[in-house]
């Protein structure tokens, strides 16, 4: 079996965009040949400059999925694909939310969790994607930290194969082509914005593989995933203006006692993450004002049903890291 020798890395502040960008739509290009490939976009920056670079070197050759698995962020399968439209790149949704909660359902420990999301997506979706388009290659926006982290048994991310000596022909019968393996989040962006995609999607923060079923502690269900999505969309609503590397919330597994309308409520806690960081690769939490966190867990009390606890983590990576699972 072929194990990748180790990727070399391409700093943000050495990196010419116009010339990586010519380099990677000409690898891709003749890594496919007269074949097709297939990408799945998930609106957030890395997939986003994959799905514009493989446009780029194969236009009508590559078929762009946006995969619904039902554990996106609020909006997301509609704002990504009518953003796209108006790139002029169509995006077909694929409707897989059944899919991803019966693999997720009962899973509670964080390796086993991503990796029910990795066989979903690798086997179960990209693999019938792959037979049905009759594509040969699936492009994805892998980066440099993914397999950091992968290769260190921090955390399996969802999209590192090859360097863990797993042959994705072999496993689940296609190709894989990683063009932005050698950078990391900052040099990402540069691409991104070169390639014309908007500052709102260059800029914005990232987001895991494993998306909010990552910020779900203990077993995801659907309901589980709402609660996660609304408290979300209000942290990333309040806190955008913070210009911070990224911002969560998390659902705690335990319950605590809280009091509403003058009654005992055994409720769910949310926990509020907010970092500084440049790669992900070690990240310090905001100093926050106490005014604005004291307003975000009063919106999040109040519109999210069910919660009554709502916590600031005030701990660096390491020991911690940016993901909750
Ligand atoms: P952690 O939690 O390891 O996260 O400190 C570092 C950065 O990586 C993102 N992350 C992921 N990205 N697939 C991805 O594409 C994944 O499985 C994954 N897990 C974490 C995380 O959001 C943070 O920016």
């Amino acid at each position: 079996m072929e194990v990748r020798m180790a990727v070399k890395e391409i700093k943000a502040s050495e990196l010419n965009t116009k010339e990586f960008i010519k380099d990677k739509t000409e690898e891709i290009s003749s890594a496919v040949g007269a074949g097709t490939a297939i990408n799945a976009l998930s609106g957030g920056v890395d997939s986003s400059a994959v799905t514009m670079l493989g446009h780029k070197a194969l236009q009508d050759r590559l078929k762009t999925y946006f995969v619904e698995n039902g554990i996106m962020r609020e909006g997301e399968p509609k704002r990504v694909v009518s953003l796209f439209k108006d790139l002029g790149v169509p995006v077909e949704i694929i409707d897989a939310k059944k899919e991803f909660f019966a693999a997720l359902e009962g899973v509670t420990d964080p390796e086993q969790k991503r990796e029910a999301i990795t066989q979903t997506f690798y086997k179960k979706v990209f693999g019938r994607l792959v037979k049905e388009s009759g594509a040969q290659f699936l492009l994805q926006g892998t980066i440099l930290t993914d397999v950091d982290e992968t290769i260190a048994g921090i955390k399996r991310q969802h999209n590192v194969f090859e360097q863990l000596g797993i042959d994705p022909q072999k496993a689940f019968g296609y190709k894989i082509l990683e063009p932005l393996v050698q950078l990391r989040k900052d040099g990402v962006r540069k691409v991104a914005k070169e390639l014309g995609l908007p500052e709102s999607l260059y800029n914005r923060i990232p987001f895991p593989g494993p998306a909010l079923s990552a910020r779900v502690i203990g077993g995801v269900t659907p309901e589980k995933i709402e609660i996660v999505r609304k408290a979300t969309a209000i942290v990333e609503d309040m806190l955008k203006e913070s210009k911070a590397f990224q911002y969560m919330a998390i659902l705690h597994d335990d319950r605590v006692t809280g009091i509403r309308d003058k009654k005992r409520e055994f409720g769910m806690q949310i926990e509020i993450r907010c970092w500084e960081s440049v790669d992900a690769r070690t990240a310090t939490p905001t100093r926050l004002s106490f005014d604005l966190l004291e307003a975000l867990a009063d919106r999040i009390t109040r519109e999210v049903p069910g919660v009554v606890s709502v916590t600031y983590n005030i701990a660096k990576k390491p020991p911690s890291t940016l993901e909750a699972v």
